[in-house]
């Protein structure tokens, strides 16, 4: 059996409920805002049984926007972002396992009511993420693309990373949450059915992830957030030894020409506030938390990801790029996760 063959058996036979995976890797600590909670809750119990995913995708400013969910499983994040783009935006939810899909495609309906629309914003399509072209979805025709705890599960990540370029309009971005390893995983624990299926050994190193992110022409990814996933099952444990596996979300912008460093040419934005959920703080990534009528200087790739996306609105932007000062030294290290956990918070899943 091939690898998308042993993942799909896995998605759609062996395992029936979150309550069946073997890591905590859809146990979020992140607190999940108020706002999520209720629209959550109104999220069919059947779809939200079979939630696979490892972090919160949920960028903001959503309303009337167009949105790719590559692997969406039973739909859990497609009706949770139906709610948050409106009833004039659009979710499209890719996954290759019919099981999966089925309980999707089964409360279409029920979400369309629950939800108040005449119609429904919310389509499934069987097909793999790597082949996105099969699925006839034009290029530049994604405002957003989205995706929890899948690419990792993929054979040929490049093809998935390449596909999402290709498919997100400029000034858009793949924001995703996924499995990292601290350093490579071994080939014997690669070819292991259950720790691929469980999102571990089909996890890239983070450095390799970073590399494979700009070759696809995503030149600065940005960190959002992460914490450490910790695994119960002494017989798992025992064969990745020292590996540590981390859940991340991470933000790839596709603009072109953004430089391989933060560079710095004395630019700063002021975040004017009016981005809903976030009135007055801001958070770009990691390292930019952005407080409402103050001053930030940014390096010359945070300022175009900003003023050449959806946020520009919200922004005042001040500088150009005729004097460059050096590299910038406000945008993170390089190793990238922290391995302290933070105190769980709320209930798995
Ligand atoms: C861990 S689950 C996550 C599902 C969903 N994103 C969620 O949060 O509940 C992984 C999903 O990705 C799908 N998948 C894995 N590899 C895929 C591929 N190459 N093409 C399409 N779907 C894939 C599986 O069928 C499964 O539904």
């Amino acid at each position: 059996m091939n690898t998308k063959e042993s993942v799909k058996q896995y998605y759609g036979k062996v395992l029936q409920s979150s309550g069946d995976l073997q890591t905590d890797a859809c146990c979020s600590n992140a607190e999940v805002p108020h706002h999520l909670k209720r629209a959550l809750s109104n999220i069919h119990p059947e779809v939200a049984a079979r939630y696979y995913g490892c972090g919160l995708v949920r960028p903001e400013l959503l309303h009337g926007m167009r949105i790719l969910d590559l692997g969406s499983g039973s739909g859990r994040d497609c009706y949770l972002l139906s709610q948050l783009v409106g009833e004039q935006g659009f979710v499209l939810g890719v996954d290759m396992t019919e099981e999966q899909l089925a309980v999707a495609n089964r409360h279409l309906d029920w979400h369309r009511r629950k939800f108040g629309f005449a119609r429904s914003n919310v389509a499934f399509r069987q097909g793999y993420i790597e082949r996105l072209d099969q699925l006839g979805l034009e290029d530049n025709s994604f405002d957003i693309i989205v995706s929890n705890c899948v690419i990792n599960l993929s054979p040929d990540k490049a093809a998935v990373l390449g596909e999402a370029h290709r498919l997100l309009k400029p000034g858009g971005e793949l924001y995703f949450s996924d499995v990292y390893a601290d350093r490579r995983v071994p080939a014997d624990l690669v070819k292991d059915p259950v720790l691929y299926g469980e999102c571990l050994s089909g996890a890239l190193y983070w450095n390799d992830f970073l590399n494979l992110a700009k070759r696809a022409g995503f030149h600065d990814p940005r960190l959002v957030e992460d914490r450490p996933l910790s695994v119960s099952n002494p017989g798992i444990l025992a064969r990745i030894g020292h590996i540590a596996f981390f859940s991340a979300t991470y933000r790839l912008f596709k603009l072109d020409g953004l430089e391989s460093h933060c560079e710095d040419y004395g630019q700063a934005v002021i975040y004017r506030g009016g981005i809903e959920h976030a009135e007055r703080l801001f958070r770009l990534d990691k390292h930019h938390l952005l407080e409402q009528g103050k001053m930030f200087p940014v390096c010359g790739n945070s300022f175009r990801m900003l003023q050449e996306t959806r946020f520009a609105p919200h922004f005042e932007f001040f500088g150009n790029t005729d004097i460059h000062y050096g590299i910038f030294a406000g945008c993170g290290t390089q190793l990238p996760f922290d391995r302290t956990e933070a105190p769980v918070s709320s209930g798995c899943c």
